[in-house]
């Protein structure tokens, strides 16, 4: 549906060359959300506005269904943009319009007749919501009624492709979970392909199947949300996720955990974690398992869960201890999806 292909994007200001986006290739099937995260600064934007040539490539070829865009202009060029919607992290609202009329505008301006536009207005204000605030102008509404206004706009032309640029990045986290939910549902009731941009993991593994990590222009690794969830390849993704997953142990914690026993970090995939692991090292090995954080999250319906441990030996008793960590250890890589030593 969307292919960007080697695009390279680079600006001149101040005699100084900046390459916003370098040698980025997507590809976006029809219907589904793919998400691009990545730092502020990455070249994301950049790369959104590309899709709709609101931004020219300095190289690479920008094709839609098959055609290539990338020289299209004038009337050619506003026929595209048409399939085209566009939401913002700011909104970008007429403050001196009301609900309706932001909305009627775009409509205005595609050249539809008045009934229509009159007739269409509250169905697509009743879609995202706001049936009862038609009359209401930007001011009177909170940070989620303005998106609800933008989203209703964006979506009034019909276009076959959403281009969503932060939008939940000016909005608390309960807002923006409905503006999230609220996009889903349009997706899937309109069939809209969608590319959404954040910054933050947890925002992209709400609603996008796939997703691209940019860093500094690049796209570092795309994939499966939930595969790139599991098995971060790059240092910097590694990051995003755990971010999300919020497992960092206090420092004081490692130190003291880590002067009594051996302290894991692992990973549970599918159905793995739902298995009682833990129980069987204790009762296999008797060795102690002290849970210091864990967490199961489900990301396209299927679980990840990630945990970490202190294994300690058992009481006082003979034997070769040293032997015997070792062999539960090698029982919990063996079991688990992947296993860290965060401390020995
Ligand atoms: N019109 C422009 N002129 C000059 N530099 C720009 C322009 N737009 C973006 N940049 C630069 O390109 C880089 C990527 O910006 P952007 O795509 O906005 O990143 P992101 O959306 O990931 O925060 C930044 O260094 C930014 O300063
Ligand atoms: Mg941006």
């Amino acid at each position: 549906m969307i292919d960007l292909q080697d695009i390279s994007v680079s600006f001149t200001s101040k005699n100084q060359e900046v390459h916003a986006v370098r040698e980025a290739s997507l590809s976006i099937a029809r219907g589904e959300i793919f998400g691009i995260v990545g730092a502020s600064g990455a070249g994301k934007s950049t790369l959104l506005r590309t899709i709709n040539l609101l931004e020219r490539p300095t190289r690479g070829r920008v094709v839609l269904d098959g055609r290539d865009i990338t020289g299209l202009k004038g009337a050619a060029l506003r026929r595209e943009r048409g399939r085209i919607g566009m939401i913002f992290q700011h909104f970008n609202l007429m403050h001196t319009c009301t609900a309706f009329e932001n909305v009627a505008f775009t409509l205005e301006v595609a050249g539809r007749p008045r009934e229509e536009i009159r007739r269409r207005v509250p169905e697509l204000l009743n879609l995202v919501g706001l049936a009862d605030k038609a009359a209401a102008y930007p001011a009177q509404l909170s940070g989620g009624q303005k998106q609800r206004v933008g989203i209703a706009r964006a979506i009034a032309n019909d276009p076959q492709v959403l281009l969503c640029d932060e939008p939940t990045s000016a909005l608390d986290l309960e807002t923006s979970a409905s503006i999230l939910e609220l996009l889903e549902q349009i997706n899937r009731q309109l069939g809209i392909t969608m590319v959404l941009i954040s910054h933050e993991m947890s925002v992209i593994k709400k609603i996008c199947t796939r997703v691209a990590v940019m860093n500094q222009g690049g796209i570092i690794e795309q994939g499966d949300v939930h595969d790139i969830f599991a098995r971060p390849r790059q240092a910097f993704t590694r990051q995003l996720v755990e971010h999300t997953f919020d497992l960092e142990l206090p420092q004081r914690l490692k130190e003291t955990a880590g002067r009594d026993g051996t302290l894991l970090k692992m990973l549970f995939l599918g159905e793995l974690a739902e298995h009682p692991i833990l129980s069987e090292v204790t009762r296999r090995f008797g060795m102690s398992v002290n849970i210091l954080h864990g967490r199961i999250e489900y990301i396209n319906h299927r679980p990840i869960g990630l945990m970490i441990a202190l294994l300690r030996d058992p009481p006082e008793e003979g034997g070769n201890r040293t032997s015997r960590r070792g062999e539960a250890l090698e029982f919990i890589r063996s079991s688990v999806s992947h296993l860290e030593i965060l401390h020995a």
